[in-house]
């Protein structure tokens, strides 16, 4: 089987932005952890960050074929962006949504997640652990599609 972990704009500052609300994680270890797991399960994975809306959505339409699972932290586009939404529920592959940080409890523009009713869940304010979660859901669901 084979994953695909996607970072949204300004997670590739993780470690340096805001370390009161995202820790001092930075998207490398993130990266490193994923890919540790990966090994051990014998997964296939590829990771990809982009601060441009456009180029998400190409890299989303890209696993078509070729993921058999999506790892999306979608960042600031959660909120906005119908385009990432209608591309996730085009391409239907697994999706789990994670934010380092818990949107409920933040401003009130972050409380809603245009992507969370197209996933097949969301994972909000456990930090770094929430990825890890996000890897063993998924796992969990290609043992029962047979991957
Ligand atoms: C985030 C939460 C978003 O509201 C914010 O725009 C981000 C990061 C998180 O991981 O907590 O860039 O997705």
């Amino acid at each position: 089987a084979h994953l695909l972990v996607l970072h949204g704009p300004n997670l590739n500052l993780l470690g340096t932005r805001e370390p009161n609300v995202y820790g001092t994680v930075t998207m490398e270890g993130i990266n490193r952890d994923l890919a540790s797991l990966a090994d051990r399960f014998g997964i296939g994975i590829d990771f990809y960050q982009s601060n441009h809306e456009g180029d998400i959505i190409d890299r989303l339409q890209a696993a078509r074929g070729q993921s058999d699972g999506i790892i999306i932290n979608p960042a600031a586009y959660t909120h906005t962006s119908v385009a990432i939404r209608d591309c996730l529920a085009a391409i239907s592959i697994p999706t789990i949504e994670v934010h380092l940080s818990n949107i409920h409890a933040r401003e009130e523009f972050r409380h809603t997640s245009l992507t969370a009713p197209v996933v097949m869940g969301q994972i909000s304010g456990l930090g770094a652990l929430g990825y890890t979660l996000a890897f063993h859901a998924l796992l969990e669901e290609f043992a029962k599609r047979g991957l």
